[in-house]
């Protein structure tokens, strides 16, 4: 679908203003409940349930605290932040649940946030460490970091889409610490990435298997797809994102291409109200849930990506992000405590599908990254936001 821009309402600045207020009051909220122990990856009927530190998404909660500091200034926030904070920092040293990728979508919007906001030195630290754990997945061989499992076994030698997401936090570690080591790999890391993740069509395989022996790239597949050739919607937004921060970490020009061809291809197969059902494979009329953090995600990217172009294609893709943004505030976001404590309803993590048998929950619920994103794309079009990516 080509998007014909006039069709569609903008969200103004009194909006974006209200949602963040709403954002910013919802958590303040529920914190008591939540600066100890975590809201979980998904709710259940609309309602989070506390957790402990050790699942890939705890980040996003502290990250959607930051943003509530950002946005209101709120003593509280900046507190719970810290608390947070030191509950990374335990987790890094003593390791817990982090043999996997995810050090940046951790580390990222918690410890890294912390400490550009308030210079918190524990978060720096944290991350510094994160960073040094992210880079034990490297493969040399394959020139990539591998998303999951164990390191040595072949039916775990393969990297995902959503992984373009962790390496801003090697960039910012080797800014920090003056060791190109952690940019170098994030580099490699993102050239293989592109060069098989992305389809003919611009679609995007959700992960890509390599040979184990000699690195060369063997096949695609879906994990939390409908199928192995389709493209999962929330895929493709990290494709979307990813592609922005790999140009701004590159400086490469054919990525600012290739962002074009994935968001293009994205755009395209949206339904009337630009929020993706959970695969692209669906659209309007499909009896499937939707994906509303797939949205958010994308709209984050146009309005990273925005920053680097020229004028006219800049306001071109602010104005897209804007539409779906809009769409989400009137049709998506939480607007009254009673129904949810989180902030966006009808995401998806993972639903099942005859061809995939990925788990199946979160679906239709309000999940972390999708709450957080949403905020992250309001503070980017509320003020000049200093990102913690
Ligand atoms: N990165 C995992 C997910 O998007 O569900």
């Amino acid at each position: 679908m080509a998007i014909t821009l006039e069709r569609y309402p903008k969200i103004s600045a009194d909006e974006i203003k209200a949602a963040l207020d709403f954002c910013s009051g919802q958590i303040l909220h529920v914190l008591p409940q939540f600066t100890d122990v975590f809201e979980n990856a998904y709710s259940e009927n609309n309602f989070y349930r506390p957790v402990e530190n050790r699942d890939w998404t705890n980040g996003f909660w502290t990250g959607e605290i930051w943003l509530a500091y950002e946005h209101c200034g709120d003593e509280r926030l900046k507190k719970a932040g810290e608390i947070q904070i030191h509950s990374f920092f335990e987790r890094i040293h003593k390791k817990i649940e982090v043999d996997h990728h995810d050090m940046g979508f951790l580390y990222s919007p918690s410890c890294v946030a912390g400490y550009k906001l308030i210079g918190s030195s524990e978060g720096r630290e944290a991350a510094i460490k994160a960073a040094d754990q992210l880079i034990t997945r490297y493969h040399p061989v394959g020139e990539f970091i591998q998303a999951w499992g164990p390191m040595d076994a072949p039916e775990n030698y393969r990297l995902i889409i959503d992984c373009l997401l962790n390496l801003p936090l090697l960039y910012w570690a080797s800014r920090e610490t003056g060791d190109c080591r952690y940019r170098e790999i994030a580099e490699k890391h993102i050239h293989t990435a592109v060069a098989n993740v992305i389809r003919e069509d611009y679609s995007t395989w959700h992960t890509f298997f390599f040979d184990m022996k000699t690195g060369s790239p063997d096949h695609g597949a879906t994990c939390q797809g409908y199928r192995d050739g389709s493209a999962w919607a929330r895929g493709q937004a990290w494709g979307v994102y990813g592609m922005a921060l790999a140009y701004r970490y590159t400086g490469r020009k054919e990525y600012i291409d290739l962002f074009r061809h994935v968001t293009e291809y994205y755009l395209e197969h949206l339904p009337k109200d630009l929020v993706p059902y959970w695969d692209l494979e669906f659209t309007d009329g499909d009896d499937q849930p939707r994906d509303s953090s797939s949205a958010s995600i994308a709209a984050c990217g146009m309005l990273e990506m925005a920053k680097y172009l020229g004028t006219e294609e800049a306001k071109h893709y602010r104005a897209i992000a804007n539409r779906i943004i809009k769409s989400i505030y009137d049709n998506y976001a939480v607007k009254d405590m009673n129904i949810s404590n989180g902030l966006v309803l009808h995401s998806t993590y993972s639903n099942h599908s005859p061809y995939n048998t990925c788990n199946h929950c979160g679906v239709d619920e309000c999940n972390l990254w999708g709450d957080y994103f949403y905020m992250e794309a309001l503070t980017r079009m509320n003020k000049n936001w200093e990102q913690y990516w």
